[in-house]
């Protein structure tokens, strides 16, 4: 088979681990020929591509990014993308094209395959965890490692000053990592996009823990948390290039809200992108890997539409239009059972 292969939408760790186990099953298995292409979708409509061999992915397991770059934007937004994109798979004889991505990357490849009849297979990435039909995304789980180590640390300084140290991470419409991450880092409270806060209230939990004489507080909020309608007044919206809302302050409006209603001192600590870089740790290159391997054997088996999903620890395959415009948000009782447990 000639089988095409992109990485879409926002890097994390894996891409590379799946990129050399994609390569490693379909040439040294299959005998297939593998084009990687450059900047996700850019790369399929410009014919941009590196042939994928066993010597290409030689080293890039525990390598974090993507060797071939990634981007956002898609094909649908232009006029002729379509045409573009079905020019390519008869010029390369292409058989497969394996889309590894988010929600947005999944949807692409999801409406190619039901609308234009187009071969593709997903397989879902993203450090946010939120593509529905999967327990795991690969990448979430180093992203949690990342944060868990940022707040214990931050655990130290904030009791060396009596501060309340809001800490910000990733997760536009879920707050897996803010969950995950705030559970095994002990945090005061978590804010997550899923769960509107009340400003008083997580005041309140900082304070009554201060009235219990520990003198430092962590709190762990989602880039993409909102308070209570009517509650706090939020900055302008401003938009990235691909109209998506620009977040990355909302820690900013939150730690001086709690310091006006407690008199506690707060420091505002952001993530970022510190969380998407770096190498995978060992369960994500794993995944990652089972991943990869699948994909080329849906392609064989000409399973197109369909995403490689991990389900209770096996790997299966889910329709890709179950995620298609879909996000797959946090387990409620988790956040209420076992998070707020602990809050305060
Ligand atoms: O990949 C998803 C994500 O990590 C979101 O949590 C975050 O809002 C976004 O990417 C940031 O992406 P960008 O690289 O465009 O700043």
């Amino acid at each position: 088979m000639n089988i095409g292969v992109l990485t879409g939408g926002g890097d994390c760790p894996g891409l590379n681990a799946v990129l050399r186990a994609v390569t490693r099953k379909a040439v040294d298995v299959k005998s297939d020929k593998v084009f990687g292409f450059y900047d996700a979708w850019d790369g399929v409509l410009e014919q941009r591509y590196l042939q994928l061999t066993t010597d290409a992915v030689r080293g890039i397991l525990p390598r974090g990014g993507t060797i071939l770059g990634t981007r956002r934007g898609s094909p649908f937004d232009m006029p002729d993308g379509v045409d573009r994109v079905k020019k390519t798979f008869s010029d390369l004889k292409l058989d497969a094209l394996i889309v590894i991505g988010g929600n947005g990357s999944l949807t692409v490849a999801s409406k190619m395959y039901e609308q234009f009849s187009l071969p593709m297979i997903g397989i879902p990435k993203t450090i946010d965890n939120d593509v529905v039909g999967t327990d795991a995304t690969f990448g979430f789980q180093t992203a949690v490692q990342i944060a868990t180590d940022a707040i214990d640390r931050l655990h130290t300084t904030a009791e060396s000053h009596d501060r309340v140290m809001v800490v910000e991470v990733m997760g536009r419409d879920a707050g897996w990592i803010a969950l995950q991450a705030g559970i095994a880092g002990g945090a005061t409270a978590i804010v997550v996009p899923e769960v509107p806060f009340d400003i008083d209230e997580l005041s309140l939990i900082v304070r009554k823990r201060h009235e219990r004489g520990r003198y430092a507080s962590v709190v762990v909020v989602a880039e993409g948390a909102k308070p209570k309608p009517g509650t706090l007044k939020m900055p302008m919206r401003i938009d990235d290039i691909y109209g998506r809302e620009k977040l990355g302050d909302i820690a900013h409006v939150i730690a001086p809200e709690i310091s006006a209603r407690t008199g506690f001192e707060s420091r505002v600590v952001q993530l970022g992108h510190i969380q998407r870089g770096g190498t995978p740790t060992s369960y994500d290159r794993v995944l990652s890997t089972r991943f990869g391997l699948a994909a080329v054997d849906a392609a064989h088996d000409k399973a197109f539409g369909e995403m490689v999903v991990l389900k209770c620890g096996a790997i299966a395959r889910a329709n890709m239009a179950v995620t298609a415009g879909q996000t797959r948000t946090i387990d409620l009782e988790l956040f209420a059972d076992v998070a707020a447990t602990f809050f305060g």
